[in-house]
């Protein structure tokens, strides 16, 4: 079976077309472009009509660069949510045309899940895992539990890739911030305290944001801060991952998001997992990151565990929680 998947959630749009390998996930194809604001924040109407207007030639694109021909696309999938409502609602739009058009069906499906599912379907030995998802919206570590995919912490304010971007303006960084944050913060030389803010399984990063920008006011080397900011927040993240390792049991730990590509993160979370005798995954980059192929991904998996959805069920979800998909495709 191939599936054509769309995402388009926030920042990137992104086509995959994704063929099922005896239950692996074989990537076809995975295409993104990525909307940059000029200045400051994403502005969702205009990442919607970034969206609409590079849907069309990454569909082609991605079609021909998979080498099948578009009348061999079984299945088409997109994010339902969460995310921004104008971006979902452009990408929903495409993804209803597309399925007419094709007389193929259509599936909805969640982000977040998605994140997941495309780990446990690219990575061999990674079957069971707890997903720390670290993006730019979004901080979740999510386990399947009691037939459901449960999220058993999560920030309470900021995603850590947004906290990251917040700080990066305020030094003049461009965006996306994280990648020269982690550069920088391999030259700093001295931890400066922040606050470590876990509550229950929560986590904030308001309160480390605004401690580190004062740091910067009060002219204490970037380097520093960076590596502080770095240190601190990647020390918590790792802390309540364990915690739901050790609540559900679970041997195995998976990164996604964007943040994932960090390296100091990978080897605190890494070390966590060595520590606990459980093993690390991170799948690779560009499946890492908000894509198509995921979202393809997961699409396929719940077509083949039976489930249909028909257009009136495709309307999007800005705020889908993770535990209100039906998990039908795993026991
Ligand atoms: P979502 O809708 O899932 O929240 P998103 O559009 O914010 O997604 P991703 O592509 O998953 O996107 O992640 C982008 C984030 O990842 C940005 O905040 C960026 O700063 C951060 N990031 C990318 N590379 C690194 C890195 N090496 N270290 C830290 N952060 C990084
Ligand atoms: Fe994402």
């Amino acid at each position: 079976m191939i599936c054509l998947g769309i995402e388009g959630t926030a920042h990137s749009i992104g086509v995959g077309v994704v063929k099922d390998v005896k239950g692996k996930c074989k990537v076809l194809s995975n295409l993104i472009k990525t909307y940059k604001p000029e200045k400051g924040g994403i502005h969702p109407r205009e990442a919607a009509n970034h969206h609409g207007l590079h849907i069309a030639a990454l569909i082609r694109d991605s079609v021909q660069q998979a080498a099948v021909n578009i009348s061999a696309v079984d299945l088409v999938s997109f994010s339902q949510g969460p995310g921004l409502g104008p971006c979902l609602r452009t990408v929903a739009t495409a993804a209803r045309a597309l399925s007419l058009s094709l007389e193929k069906p259509l599936i909805g499906v969640n982000h977040c899940v998605a994140h997941l599912e495309i780990g446990r379907g690219t990575i061999h030995e990674c079957t069971d895992p707890v997903l720390l998802y670290v993006s730019g919206a979004n901080t979740q570590v999510i386990a399947f539990a009691e037939g459901k995919y449960r999220v058993f912490g999560e920030t309470l304010d900021v995603g850590i890739g947004n906290c990251l971007d917040k700080f990066g303006r305020t030094l003049g960084l461009e965006f996306p911030c994280g990648p020269r944050i982690e550069q920088l913060s391999e030259r700093g030389t001295l931890y400066l305290p922040l606050p470590y803010s876990i509550k229950g399984m929560d986590i904030a990063f308001s309160g480390l944001l605004t401690s580190a920008e004062e740091y910067v006011r009060k002219g204490h080397p970037v380097e520093d801060v960076c590596y502080s900011l770095q240190e601190t927040s990647f020390a918590m993240l790792t802390e309540v991952t364990e915690r739901a390792m050790a609540h559900t049991e679970k041997q195995e730990v998976l990164l996604g998001g964007g943040v994932a590509s960090n390296q100091r993160l990978r080897i605190m979370v890494e070390t966590m997992a060595t520590a606990r005798g459980a093993s690390f995954f991170v799948p690779r980059k560009e499946l890492c990151v908000d894509n198509g192929a995921m979202i393809a991904w997961l699409g396929l998996v719940m077509y083949a565990s039976g489930v249909r959805m028909s257009l009136d069920e495709s309307v999007i979800n800005q705020r889908f929680r993770t535990d209100m998909v039906e998990v039908t495709w795993r026991d």
